[in-house]
């Protein structure tokens, strides 16, 4: 077990190692590598695949370059939203049939799309072949992405804390309903929070107050209890024009870029981007990939 334990570090150092030379020999150019940031919540159904879309484009109309990752293994996928259909998912990638770039889509505005599709749940009993396949592949993706975002499913499954750990920044998004307040708090939980950003993105609210509302109840217990400290990004608006645009399977924010809902995306991004306490650093995707890999 320490063995394999120590295989693996070796490999992820191997890799770190390569990657530098790419960058080096990029010279002046050299990439300050993938802000990467995992979406989370407690319960489903809140909102998370539509928040990740349309905050990619708002972050792509700001200039970036992103890539949405599709970790969710449930329904109501980014693909679904979008109305895309991928060919091949990251399982193909883990058995070295294709590469990731193989396997990007391009959403609107020029973001990328990364189904997770099966691999998502073949990467908890990866092989040393997989670890490997899907290691060099990731690291592709620190050239080709200035944000990394990875839509997850809901709640304590293995697949959700292997990604919600491995991240820098972890997004929560919460709606008012009680149940989504107490399931995000147990989430919080369990997952170590140490030297990571914990932001809260609080979805379908009917009135600003009612977001201090909720942002409040749920970092007082999280700062009492667990002594973390969570970052507010803004609250998103319960707004009919969402729904309007899940069933066009069109992003809101193209399809009604002056709505309340999108006015939300937008400052919520604008928070991201000027957010001082996650300064864009390249070790950011490498503690990413290391963590993951050691997690996993
Ligand atoms: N701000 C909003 N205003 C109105 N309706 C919304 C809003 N946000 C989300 N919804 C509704 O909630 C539904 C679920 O959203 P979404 O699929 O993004 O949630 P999810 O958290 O990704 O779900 P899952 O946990 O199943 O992956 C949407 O189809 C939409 O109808
Ligand atoms: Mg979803």
């Amino acid at each position: 077990m320490k063995d394999q334990a120590y295989k693996l570090r070796q490999l992820i150092e191997s890799f770190k190692e390569n990657n530098n030379k790419v960058l080096d020999m990029a010279g002046s150019q050299v990439n300050k590598g993938a802000r990467v940031i995992t979406v989370t919540s407690g319960k489903g159904g809140v909102g998370k695949t539509n928040f990740t879309i349309n905050l990619g484009i708002a972050l792509s109309n700001a200039g970036h370059r992103v890539t949405i990752i599709d970790a969710d293994l449930g329904l109501g996928n980014v693909d679904v939203v979008l109305g895309l259909v991928p060919k091949y998912t990251l399982a193909n990638v883990i058995r070295n049939e294709v590469s990731i770039s193989d396997i990007m889509v391009k959403g609107p505005k020029g973001i990328n799309i990364i189904s997770g599709g099966s691999g998502i749940k073949d990467m908890i009993h990866l092989s040393k072949d997989g670890i490997s396949n899907l290691m060099k592949n990731f690291y592709l993706l620190n050239e080709s992405a200035d944000y990394l975002l990875i839509d997850t499913g809901a709640g304590l499954n293995n697949s959700v804390i292997s990604f919600t750990e491995a991240a820098d920044e972890v997004i929560f998004v919460i709606t008012p309903e009680p149940t989504s307040i107490t399931d995000s708090y147990a989430v919080i939980k369990n997952i170590s929070c140490e030297n990571k950003s914990i932001k809260i993105v609080i979805n379908r609210v009917e009135s600003n107050e009612e977001g201090y509302e909720v942002f409040n109840k749920i970092n007082s217990a999280t700062k009492k209890f667990l002594n973390v400290k969570l970052d507010n990004l803004g609250f998103i608006y319960e707004d009919s024009l969402v729904k309007k645009s899940v069933k066009e399977q069109k992003p809101f924010i193209l399809n009604f870029p002056n709505s309340i809902a999108s006015r939300g995306i937008d400052l919520i991004a604008y928070n991201i981007i000027n957010n001082s306490n996650s300064i864009k650093t390249i070790s950011s995707f490498e503690r990413f990939v290391s963590n993951l890999f050691n997690v996993l």
